[in-house]
């Protein structure tokens, strides 16, 4: 894309000069038709890299891509286990994960399962606080372990109901905690297994979800990292859908697309199950209306993403999720609002539309 630059810096003195001759229509009109020939030969060129991508896996992918052992598969008891995920970070994966477990918990009264796999520990964070508790274990650790034993591990979960009376809680919730000791036992929990073998280091958080220790769970949602981590992987082995936040900006729009290809290439290889509920529109200025720019943006990553998965409309219009204070906060600060009326009020369309599309 090397003509980009210089073919900018150009169109920006005509720019100029256009500009300061703006009364002359003729060269208002050469202007135009300059920035149109610009943009063409743009596009010519995304598209003719496009079409020179190889299509070999992307090397950080390789080690998890090894022909997997297990690959088509159904649980035991039928549950949805749903991977909120997407490279990109600052989208609203860890708020919706949260918002999500309360309105399955709370409203629809199914008992959840919330696992953080992000060693950043926002979701553990935004919980504990909401408990009240300052401890910082890193349980989901034992999701991952090669030593793991399903009843044993069962027992690391944190109820999410609080004492008895206390409002600051979500029913029907428990919660794997990561904080980050949980790096370093990914990294030397994938080492081990691409070294010595041994049970399959991808398909360790299936096993035990699939194991009558965890039998009482009909939802489980997991907080993935923006990476293919040991964390990611288990996660995306273990699900059965799949759903991507995104701003509904060019940005965050090219983030999905990158992301959608390295599922894609993945899916086939080691877990074919997996199904993409949909790209959800987050932090968008009215949920029940797009602007035109949000609409053309959603116009963009159905196109794209339709050119890589097939099928027709990816993106969740029904349940995007607008802009507001109430879900907004740090975790690391005060109080997070996640969990209140007003928030949880908030969540209430893009809860229901997301059960709506799950059962
Ligand atoms: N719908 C929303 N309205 C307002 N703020 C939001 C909304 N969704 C997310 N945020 C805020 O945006 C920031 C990034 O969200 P977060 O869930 O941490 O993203 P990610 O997990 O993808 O990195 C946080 O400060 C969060 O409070
Ligand atoms: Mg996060």
């Amino acid at each position: 894309m090397d003509f980009i630059g210089p073919v900018t810096a150009i169109a920006g003195v005509l720019g100029a000069l256009a500009g300061a001759l703006g009364a002359y229509p003729a060269i208002a009109k050469y202007q135009e038709e300059k920035r149109a020939r610009l943009r063409e030969k743009i596009d010519e060129q995304l598209e003719s890299e496009r079409q020179e991508q190889p299509a070999d896996l992307m090397p950080a992918q390789i080690v998890w891509a090894t022909t997997a052992s297990e690959q088509s598969f159904q649980y035991r008891k039928s549950k949805a286990v749903i991977s909120i995920a997407n490279f990109k970070g600052g989208v609203g994966k860890t708020t919706i994960s949260a918002a999500l477990a309360a309105y399955i918990g709370s409203v629809k009264g199914k008992k959840t399962l919330v696992i953080d796999f992000d060693y950043q520990g926002s979701l553990s964070l935004m919980f504990m606080r909401m408990l009240g508790r300052r401890d910082r274990t890193s349980t989901s650790t034992k999701l991952i372990s090669r030593d793991a034993q399903s009843s044993t591990v069962r027992e690391l979960a944190t109820s999410l109901s609080g004492p008895a009376g206390s409002n600051a809680c979500v029913s029907n919730c428990d919660l794997f905690t990561a904080f980050y000791p949980l790096d370093t036992h990914e990294t030397t929990e994938m080492v081990n297994w691409s070294r010595d073998g041994g049970n399959d280091v991808r398909y360790r958080l299936r096993h035990l979800l699939d194991s009558r220790a965890f039998d009482e769970y009909d939802v489980v949602i997991i907080d993935c990292p923006p990476r293919f981590s040991t964390g990611t992987i288990n996660a995306l082995c273990a699900s059965t859908h799949l759903i991507i936040p995104s701003i509904m900006d060019i940005l965050s729009a090219e983030a999905v697309v990158y992301f959608c290809k390295q599922i894609e290439q993945l899916k086939s290889r080691i877990f074919p199950n997996l199904q993409l509920l949909g790209i959800l529109p987050n932090m968008v200025y009215r949920a029940e209306r797009f602007t035109q720019r949000e609409d053309q943006i959603a116009e963009r990553i159905d196109g794209e993403v339709r050119r890589i998965l097939g099928g027709d409309q990816w993106v969740m219009r029904e349940a995007a999720l607008a802009r507001s204070s109430v879900m907004g906060g740090d975790a690391g600060d005060a109080a997070p609002s996640v969990f209140s009326a007003a928030a949880i009020a908030a969540f209430a369309r893009t809860g229901l539309a997301i059960s709506k599309r799950l059962w």
